[in-house]
């Protein structure tokens, strides 16, 4: 059957019939809100280039987690930013450290299920993801800091650990750290094919990452690599992860979906913080129309693949989504 006999039309009539058909369909359980913790103030910090993002004292995150759930979000992913910064990230891992705390103080007051991102580049002076030596980061000693990272925060509580620095064997260091310490029930969310990104630039101001002319290229992907996205991500599961990672998220959809066709894990892909402000510093300028384009990328990354979303319009893409579920 062809036109005029077939008319593709007759299924987009209405809103009913156009949701009894829909492919994609986004909820509030798909959606992972990162929040940012910060030592060094008292009350609430907007982050300058994430308009709508703020950074949380520590003592505001029991009504941080109360707001939230009222939104139908239930899962966060934790970023701290710490009062000293050293060669060695030491507040990385320590017991009273600003993300063990955050972690402790969300499970205190809320039933969030909380991940605890992994990295040491909040953490150290120079703003790498682990140790230096002669300007290169020791992939293998770096290793055992993030074992130790890994235990402090399922010891303050995390539900998940989501390693982020892209050092290679993490996933599998990370896991039998956890399993040794008595932690063999701790999922592991891999950030495994994370691009070398442009895209990272205003994350990095609301972490205050000292982080300053550097290049994370010796260990972050290249752009235009999509069959090593693929090797990165089996070795991430041959390790021991849970469920893998895409990130960004709209510039590499057509990585989400090899990762779709390929692998049978849960896939995650992280909206990360230049995709965030990109729509809303068009939506400030009327140039675009906020809401519609944050669903429409929510949905376009869904529909590539991923099961697991985290984005920072996590609350408001699910406050807009309850008028639909
Ligand atoms: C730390 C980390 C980064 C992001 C998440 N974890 C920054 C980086 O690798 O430079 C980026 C998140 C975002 O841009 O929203 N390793």
């Amino acid at each position: 059957m062809n036109y005029p006999e077939l008319r593709m039309r007759r299924l987009r009539k209405n809103r009913i019939i156009e949701d009894m058909v829909a492919e994609t369909v986004l909820t509030p359980s798909n959606l992972i809100l990162p929040l940012f913790f910060d030592e060094n103030i008292d009350k609430d910090r907007p982050v300058a280039s994430m308009p709508g993002v703020v950074n949380h004292p520590l003592k505001g995150y029991d009504a941080i987690g109360q707001g939230i759930l009222g939104n139908g979000v239930r899962s966060v992913i934790v970023f701290g930013n710490p009062s000293k910064k050293d060669a060695k990230g030491s507040q990385a891992y320590a017991a009273d450290g600003v993300s063990q705390k955050a972690i402790r103080g969300l499970k205190d007051n809320s039933d969030l299920y909380v991940i605890a991102d992994l990295c040491m580049c909040e953490y150290t002076d120079h703003g790498h993801c682990g140790i230096v030596h002669d300007d290169v980061v020791d992939n293998d000693e770096t290793l055992r800091m993030y074992g130790k990272i890994a235990v402090s925060q399922a010891e303050a509580g995390a539900d998940m650990i989501a390693p982020s620095g892209m050092m290679d064997g993490q996933v599998g260091a990370i896991r039998k750290a956890l399993d040794d310490a008595g932690f063999t029930d701790i999922p592991i969310m891999a950030y495994s094919a994370k691009y070398c990104s442009g895209f990272y630039g205003p994350f990095r101001d609301a972490v205050s990452s000292s982080f300053g002319g550097g290049s994370r290229s010796a260990y972050q992907m290249q752009w235009g690599n999509r069959r090593e996205a693929m090797r990165e991500i089996q070795l991430d599961i041959d390790e021991g992860a849970d469920i893998i990672m895409v990130k960004p998220a709209m510039s590499y959809l057509d990585i989400i979906r090899d990762a779709r066709e390929r692998f049978d894990c849960p896939i995650a892909a992280y909206q990360v913080s230049g995709e965030y402000s990109m729509i809303q510093a068009a939506a400030a300028n009327g140039w675009l129309d906020g809401d519609r384009v944050m669903m429409e990328s929510l949905i376009s990354i869904k529909r590539a693949g991923a099961d697991i979303i985290i984005t920072y319009f996590a609350e408001k893409a699910a406050k807009l989504m309850r008028g639909y579920i």
